[in-house]
């Protein structure tokens, strides 16, 4: 049983910092075989401990925390990579259910201004619960395109674009079937309860005991911002250590995945031209397994400087500031807070034409697995540094607002930048100590954070 017991540490009455200085290694566990592993491995005093060992850090994934979580006791001090019900933020309906809900309480509290802050997702339906809302919807709007997503997939996995209402129906036949009648009479299994939360066995089980799948309907973006005529997503990295009071710290690095064929309308079932994820993009002919489809987030960043000008790309990159802290804020009640619990997320962002960023969804398992050496060099100094973050060396005074790679975002409010950074306080946004697609020069910047760490310890030895 993977279960820290609390008589192995002879370390209870001692100070926090000190609790951790004295265990002489720190005990990883992890099923993920990737960049994830090479990171652990090569951590100086963590070692590896495999099937029932007891372990101090457990990378888990969501079905052994769907099934162990709960059964499981866990002393002070250990850490796990994801919230027991991290879905509520990462189902693409529930996401949206949250959010929907959000919206509601701040235009009730603060106004309208202050809800349309969150106007950065796409209109969105459940499927099949609320098709009659969304038949609605769509008769308001004829000819636009639609995109059908099922909730809990990922890598473009079962998605299509569709126009017509009779592309839904063969959907209602062919992949729903008979049973979708049995899922419209039970809606109390994907409804929200009184308290707001999703119930967890419901939910989550859902997926494992009826055979037909919850989609979400959502508007397509037509208009996505082109380069070299094609259309990319962006990915970024988003560490929430605390819901409660909520604490969040946002990557500098992150990227642009391209598709490998030329953005266009008119082929609505070419897959390669409208979905950007390079499990999709690396099984099509035109993929150059060398080149790769990605851009590092500096030089998207650096690119649409030259072409627009740097308060544009500020303006953007604060209402993308506005995204992860609104959606974070959205599930900030929902989420169990377990101290225990950390989160690495990644979120999907599809900017448009006119700049306006949207949030397509957010995954509680971002890949790990690195596409081109670039990309290795990416994931492993991430997770370097969420484990700095983490702390699991109790190294950190926990007042750092930077740490490697990431800035501190969100510490029950914003966290203001240093002094010289552009003030952007008239725009409407809060401004926070964010550098997503600025320069990451993490080496130097723990090197020195370590080093003083040292000697602030020394002097009060
Ligand atoms: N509303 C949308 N408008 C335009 N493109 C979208 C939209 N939703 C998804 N896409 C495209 O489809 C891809 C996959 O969608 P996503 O919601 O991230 O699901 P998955 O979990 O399969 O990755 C995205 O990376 C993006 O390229
Ligand atoms: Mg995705």
């Amino acid at each position: 049983m993977s279960r820290p017991k609390t008589q192995n540490y002879k370390v209870h009455g001692l100070p926090k910092g000190k609790e951790r200085e004295q265990r002489a290694s720190i005990r990883f566990k992890t099923t993920l075989m990737n960049t994830l592993m090479d990171v652990l491995r090569n951590r100086p005093g963590w070692v590896e401990v495999k099937d029932e060992g007891e372990w101090d850090f457990y990378w888990c994934d969501v079905s052994w925390l769907r099934e162990n979580f709960d059964h499981t006791y866990m002393d002070e001090h250990v850490r796990i990579s994801h919230f027991r019900n991290h879905y509520e933020l990462t189902r693409k309906n529930y996401m949206v259910k949250n959010l929907k809900r959000f919206r509601k309480q701040l235009e009730r509290e603060a106004g309208k201004l202050e809800a349309a802050k969150c106007d950065f997702f796409p209109k969105t339906f459940e499927m099949p619960c609320e098709y009659h809302l969304f038949v609605e919807e769509f008769r308001k709007n004829p000819g636009i395109t639609w995109i059908m997503k099922p909730v809990a997939r990922s890598q473009g996995k079962g998605i299509f674009l569709f126009r017509r209402l009779k592309d839904i129906m063969d959907w209602r036949k062919g992949t729903a079937g008979k049973k979708l009648t049995s899922l419209e009479a039970q809606p109390s299994r994907s409804a929200i309860n009184p308290s707001g939360s999703h119930d967890t066995r419901s939910s989550e089980d859902q997926k494992d005991e009826i055979p037909v799948e919850n989609y979400v309907a959502q508007r397509y973006i037509e208009n996505p911002y082109l380069i070299g005529g094609r259309k990319f997503d962006l990915r970024v990295y988003v560490l929430v250590m605390s819901y409660i009071p909520l604490r969040a710290w946002l990557y500098r690095d992150g990227f642009a995945r391209f598709s490998n064929t030329r953005f266009t309308l008119n082929s609505i079932d070419d897959q390669y031209v409208h979905l950007t994820n390079v499990a999709v993009q690396k099984t099509s002919p035109d993929y150059h397994p060398k080149k790769g489809c990605k851009w590092m987030l500096q030089r998207f960043r650096q690119y649409l400087a030259s072409k627009h000008g740097p308060e544009a790309v500020e303006t953007l990159f604060s209402d993308m500031d506005n995204i992860f802290v609104r959606s974070l804020q959205s599930v900030q009640k929902v989420i169990i807070s377990d101290k225990h619990c950390f989160e690495l997320y990644g979120y999907d962002i599809l900017i448009d034409q006119d700049l306006k960023p949207w949030l397509l969804e957010v995954n509680a398992s971002p890949s790990l697995t690195a596409s081109s050496q670039e990309d290795y060099v990416l994931k492993t100094c991430l997770l370097e540094d969420t484990l700095h973050v983490v702390d699991m060396e109790a190294r950190l005074t926990g007042r750092e607002k930077r740490v490697g790679g990431f800035d501190l975002m969100w510490n029950d409010g914003p966290v203001s930048r240093e002094e010289g950074a552009p003030d952007l306080s008239g725009m409407g946004n809060f401004v926070t100590n964010t550098h997503l697609g600025c320069v990451n020069d993490r080496k130097k910047q723990l090197r020195q954070l370590f080093r003083s760490l040292q000697g602030q310890k020394k002097a009060s030895n």
